[in-house]
């Protein structure tokens, strides 16, 4: 009860209800955070209205050179110091320890890959094989948005995907980020995650996903005209429904290279078509060169 009417303050701002299993301890830190701030604003507004009142002109037409004798804004002042150092030692950097540190276990968890560039997000999944191919970015055009080299075993197999992921509910989710250009943010507001995706590095956040639905991800960092749009959707679906979805997606690409699904023509580029896909087996991280991001500074996006 009393934790309901505590996360009132987070539904009153507009945070979209968690749909993750590890949400609830930063929407905890977020509860008491924006209580504590509201108690600041309406504390300090009433002392302002107050001050301005009881020091008016006509009543002090001459300034008091002394000032203030007691020491209660001194008291308080301390007060507040000392929540918020307890708020940043004790709960959120701890918490912040705990989400990069802790990390799910690779054989349990979903491995994607998610490049963001001006304005949409790429998805990079390693395929039946577990194995991300290598990337180049010599080979990035507008049909192959990631470089997926054709000639690499590990990247036949492989699924790149626009701005739709799917991930089964109730397992891990790893989501190594980067940028091909600028520096985005991989932020999924109802999982409580969010990571800046940063030219030439590769950086992971995870989450696990505890509700079936569909979810949005956003871009959390201003990173050019059409930064409010860019936008992808995160799909939580049962693992049959998940099955369904990489099976499809694999019989769309139809090849080595999945290309962006407006230019999808299925059946159009010949290749391997993948059979069925086994159950998603811990997609392991390939050797490191073959995990070579398709993003090194300095690189120029697509002509779009
Ligand atoms: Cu990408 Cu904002």
């Amino acid at each position: 009860m009393t934790n309901l009417f505590l996360g009132l303050i987070n539904e009153f701002l507009g945070q979209p209800p968690n749909a993750s299993e590890e949400g609830f301890q930063i929407d905890h830190i977020l509860e008491f955070s924006h209580w504590f701030m509201a108690a600041l604003f309406f504390g300090w507004s009433a002392f302002f209205i107050y001050v301005l009142i009881r020091f008016r002109k006509s009543r002090h037409p001459v300034a008091d050179h002394e000032g203030v004798k007691s020491g209660i804004s001194t008291h308080l002042e301390f007060a507040v110091v000392l929540i918020e150092a307890v708020l940043l030692i004790g709960f959120a950097i701890p918490l912040w320890g705990k989400y990069v540190n802790d990390f799910p276990d690779d054989k349990e968890a979903i491995l994607v890959h998610a490049v963001g560039q001006q304005f949409s997000w790429n998805f990079h999944m390693p395929g039946p094989d577990g194995q991300f191919g290598r990337r180049d970015i010599s080979l990035v055009s507008n049909s192959n948005p990631l470089g997926l080299d054709p000639e690499n075993a590990a990247a036949k197999d492989d699924l790149v995907v626009l701005g739709e992921l799917h991930v089964p509910v109730n397992r891990p989710v790893i989501v190594e980020t980067t940028s091909k250009d600028v520096i985005h943010n991989f932020a999924v507001p109802a999982m409580r995650a969010s990571q800046d995706s940063i030219p030439g590095h590769i950086i992971p956040l995870w989450f696990t996903p505890i509700k079936t639905g569909t979810y949005e991800i956003v871009c959390g960092q201003l990173c050019g005209l059409g930064h409010y749009a860019m936008k992808g959707t995160l799909v939580v679906d049962t693992p049959e429904d998940y099955q369904a979805w990489l099976k499809e997606r694999a019989e769309l690409a139809g090849t080595t290279v999945a290309p962006a699904p407006e230019t999808v023509t299925p059946g159009a580029e010949p290749g391997p078509t993948p059979g069925t896909i086994p159950e998603p087996g811990a997609p392991k991280v390939g050797d490191p060169t073959g995990s070579n991001p398709a993003a090194t500074p300095g690189e120029r996006r697509p002509n779009a």
